[in-house]
C-alpha cells in the first residue's frame, strides 16, 4: 500500500467518524469539505455540489467563494452527471467548458455522490497545480463519497 493509499484510508476514517452519528447533511457536508481541504495538500477549494431540480447547486466547501449553479453538463462538474462517472482533469484550461470560479485553479477532480442509482451531489477538488490529481486520488474521494453518500442527503 502507498503512502497516499494509507493517507486516504485515514481520511476516510476520520470522515466516517465525524459523520456517523449525525443526521444533518449540511453538517456533515460541512465537516467532509474541512477534512478534505485539510488533509489533502496543494488544493485551492474543496467542496460540494448538490443535484436540486436538474442543476448543481453550491454545498458546503472550504476555499474562495463560487459560482452558485451548474447546469447539468456544463464544466467539469456538470459532465460529471451525464457521464455518471468522476472527471479528473490535469489542465482545467484544456478542458472545453471549465468553469473558472478562481482563476488559480489549474487542475481538479470531480467525483459524483450516488445513492442507489441517483447521482446526489458531487464533491468538487481544485488545485493550483497542473496534474495534481491522480487515480489513487480518484479511487480515495471516490471512497469517501460513497461512505457519506447517505448522510450528505436531506
Ligand atoms: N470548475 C468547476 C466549477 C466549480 S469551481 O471549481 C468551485 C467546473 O468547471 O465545473
Amino acid at each position: 500500500m502507498s503512502d497516499k493509499a494509507g493517507h486516504y484510508r485515514e481520511l476516510l476514517s476520520a470522515v466516517d467518524a465525524i459523520t456517523a452519528d449525525e443526521p444533518d447533511a449540511v453538517a456533515n457536508m460541512a465537516n467532509a469539505a474541512a477534512l478534505l481541504f485539510e488533509w489533502l495538500p496543494e488544493l485551492n477549494w474543496a467542496g460540494f455540489y448538490r443535484t436540486i431540480d436538474g442543476a448543481l447547486v453550491l454545498g458546503p466547501f472550504q476555499g474562495r467563494a463560487a459560482c452558485v449553479r451548474i447546469a447539468v453538463g456544463s464544466g467539469v462538474c456538470g459532465a460529471a452527471v451525464p457521464e455518471r462517472r468522476s472527471q479528473l482533469v490535469a489542465d482545467v484550461h484544456a478542458f472545453a467548458g471549465h468553469i473558472a470560479c478562481d482563476a488559480a485553479s489549474a487542475s481538479e477532480l470531480v467525483v459524483p455522490v450516488f445513492v442507489d442509482d441517483a447521482i446526489v451531489a458531487v464533491i468538487d477538488l481544485d488545485s493550483p497545480r497542473l496534474g495534481r490529481f491522480d487515480d489513487e486520488d480518484r479511487a480515495g474521494v471516490e471512497a469517501i463519497a460513497g461512505r457519506i453518500a447517505r448522510r450528505i442527503c436531506p
